[in-house]
């Protein structure tokens, strides 16, 4: 299926887990998803920070380490791709749900990082002054507190009993408005809000698409294309790219 992405002016794609599965990086569910090892649900909600910090270390520390050796995949180039090749009347939006960082790593510009970032650290006491800084430390050992208040550090992303930033929400809520084009890319569609956000794309009379390994279960009739297979394999030749 090849897409002419000259007849679209309001793209947003929204990424998962999927598209870094080729840099070498566990999805959450599904074959090799984190979710067989731990209850991650459990293990990365937000109520660890007050008994047990260091589980949620234990849970997304390692992707640190992953990090400091795992690259974009032709996924992410051929996003980064289809970004640079738009006119100036287009406007594209990436909402990924990934922590990696690696689609800005590949080079997409208006990236919006719904669940936040595990390069950053930040203070788990909301009145604390220390400032979220950059850290690329997996804190297997001991969980780290804060130099300031001595609460816990904590990983600058959202985690379980948490909502997504007013300011992020806000921005997608403005992208998806007048969206033309929508596409879930490698995300099982089981995490809120991103698996609202097709229905404001159809509501808004998007061209709607999901693409992935597995069938999206279930169903959502909210997108109208499935295209089955590898993100890395599928975007190249669906946007004719050549990496
Ligand atoms: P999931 O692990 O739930 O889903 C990953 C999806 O990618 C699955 O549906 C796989 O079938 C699909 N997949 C795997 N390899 C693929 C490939 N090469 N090409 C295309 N599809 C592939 O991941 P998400 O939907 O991203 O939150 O999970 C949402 C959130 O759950 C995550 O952001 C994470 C977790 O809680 C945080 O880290 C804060």
């Amino acid at each position: 299926m090849k897409i002419d992405i000259s007849q679209y002016k309001h793209i947003v794609i929204l990424t998962g887990a999927g598209v870094s599965a080729a840099s070498g990086l566990h999805t959450y569910r599904g074959q090799n998803g984190l979710w067989e090892k731990y209850e991650i649900e459990e293990q990365g909600h937000v109520d660890r920070l007050t008994d047990h910090p260091e589980k949620i270390w234990q849970l997304f520390g390692p992707l640190r380490n992953e990090l400091e050796t795992a690259q974009p995949n032709a996924a992410h180039y051929a996003l980064a791709e289809l970004e640079k090749s738009l006119g100036t009347s287009q406007a594209f939006t990436l909402i990924t749900q990934n922590i990696d960082g690696l689609h800005q790593q590949a080079g997409s510009k208006n990236v919006i990082e719904l669940h936040g970032t595990i390069h950053q650290t930040k203070c788990a006491n909301p009145d604390c002054d220390l400032k979220t800084y950059p850290d690329n430390n997996a804190h297997l050992n001991k969980a780290p507190s804060c130099p300031e208040c001595s609460h816990p550090l904590r990983p600058d992303i959202v985690l379980f009993g948490e909502i997504v930033p007013d300011n992020k929400d806000l921005l997608v809520r403005l992208s998806l408005r007048q969206c033309d084009l929508f596409l879930a890319i490698g995300t099982s569609g089981s995490v809120y809000p991103a698996a609202h956000l097709v229905r404001f794309a159809d509501y808004a009379g998007a061209r709607t698409i999901y693409i992935n390994l597995d069938p999206m279960l279930p169903p959502n009739a909210a997108f109208a294309e499935e295209y089955l297979g590898k993100a890395e394999e599928i975007l190249p030749d669906m946007f004719g790219i050549t990496l």
